[in-house]
């Protein structure tokens, strides 16, 4: 298959000291079986039998986990690569080629963080973010000295769309420019962004890593198309960030994937921790990929969406003071624009309905409107029914009472 750009050049990307990099390696790498005396691991086994019971809140299913007693083999350092949990995703991702292209963090955040480590030098390179969006792209750019450009979705119009000629010109203009921050759906957007717009990057002239991150893709209503995963064995300057913990419901087990160019995953795997990912999340992470798990997280996305369009989004429209509901709506929340007796956007509302949710009403969602184009704005999760109809009729009380 022909990639684009055919000038793409990984190396010209990566760190030299990334390059040059002599990974961690332990005896497991080469032999598994047998009596295993290579890593100082403890051969009596768990000194205590752990059974962790977790029963979830919302409507999911419990979690049981008896550490020691039922094979996990928690004495043992997890497999380094977390293959079987990898095989998995390939069946929930059409298109990705192979386990090689798959790499797994501590939640995508730590995907995030090791994408910059591997690309930008400290003090020299930078990433291209396009706010609004998901704060720790900045943040892991900070704690790296790595500078960040920011070219703006278009915001006029709500809509959260890429403006992709922007995106090109600043990132083709400034040779420093190592990452390109695609956040689709969009966080606080909830925006899914063109297909033709993502293409558009992808197909210039821009020489680095382009990312993706759907951390909510499995939201997206059908009609607007899925995962740009499938894409990578073309673009071998994609990646394309997913987790476990927006749709599966497991952002406690602190799993993120990035998907890419079996060449850069080799690399992220150089530079990773050797077992990063822990056997419990392993484990837990396998269950919820089988058939029947991802059977459960469709049922689960369908009835959250349900709730979002069926309830939560009509519900809001209809209450005194919410100007509008921005963004395109294809995630696990909703950024609700509120509004002065003038028709204005007002953070000074927002602020005041968001502080008194908090301290005085229990009930906590995030106040956005200091995010480029979101003035007045709070982002809601969308929770169950019990918890939509709670932030509904407390929004609905506070806002009647004000002029
Ligand atoms: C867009 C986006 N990416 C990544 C993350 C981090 O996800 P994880 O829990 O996998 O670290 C979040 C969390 O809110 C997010 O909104």
């Amino acid at each position: 298959m022909p990639v684009s750009p055919s000038s793409f050049d990984l190396k010209r990307i990566l760190r030299p000291n990334i390059l040059r990099l002599e990974p961690y390696r332990c005896a497991r790498d080469d032999y598994s079986e047998g009596i295993l005396l290579d890593a100082n691991e403890n051969s009596y086994g768990p000194a205590f039998k752990a059974e962790i019971r977790g029963a979830s809140g919302g409507s999911g299913a419990d979690v049981q986990i008896s550490a020691g007693a039922d094979g996990l083999d928690l004495h043992r350092y997890p497999d380094p690569l977390g293959r079987d949990v990898k095989q998995r995703i390939l069946a929930l991702r059409p298109g990705v080629p192979s386990i090689d292209n798959v790499f797994l963090g501590v939640g995508s955040d730590e995907v995030i963080d090791m994408l910059v480590r591997v690309t930008c030098t400290p003090g020299k390179d930078k990433i291209l973010i396009t706010p609004p969006t998901y704060g720790m792209y900045k943040v892991v750019a900070s704690v790296n000295d790595v500078g960040v450009v920011k070219v703006p979705l278009i915001v006029d119009d709500g809509s959260f769309q890429l403006d992709a000629g922007a995106v090109i010109e600043a990132a083709v203009g400034d040779p420093a420019v190592k990452i390109v921050w695609l956040c689709s759906p969009g966080n606080p957007t909830g925006t899914r962004l063109r297909a033709e717009d993502v293409r558009r990057v992808l197909d210039s002239r821009f020489a680095g890593l382009v990312v993706v991150d759907e951390a909510y893709v499995d939201f997206v209503r059908a009609e607007r198309g899925g995962s740009f995963a499938g894409l990578v064995a073309e673009y071998p300057g994609l990646v394309v960030m997913q987790t476990m913990s927006k749709s599966f419901g497991l952002a406690g087990i602190r799993l993120g994937v990035g998907i890419a160019s079996s060449e850069l995953v080799g690399y992220l795997n150089n530079a990773k921790a050797p077992y990063n990912v822990s056997t419990l999340s392993l484990s837990v992470a396998r269950e919820a990929l089988s058939d029947d798990g991802l059977h459960k997280m469709r049922q689960v996305t369908q009835s959250l969406a349900a709730q979002r369009d069926g309830y939560l989004i009509p519900e809001l429209k209809r209450l005194a003071h919410v100007g509008a509901i921005l963004g395109g709506n294809d995630a696990n929340f909703v950024l609700c624009r509120l509004v002065d007796s003038e028709g204005r956007a007002s953070n000074e509302l927002a602020k005041g309905v968001y502080t008194e949710m908090a301290e005085k009403r229990g009930l906590v969602v995030r106040f956005r409107g200091l995010d480029a184009g979101c003035e007045g704005c709070l982002r809601i999760t969308v929770g169950t029914a019990a918890e939509n109809a709670a932030v509904v009729a407390t929004l609905r009380a506070l806002l009647a009472a004000i002029p």
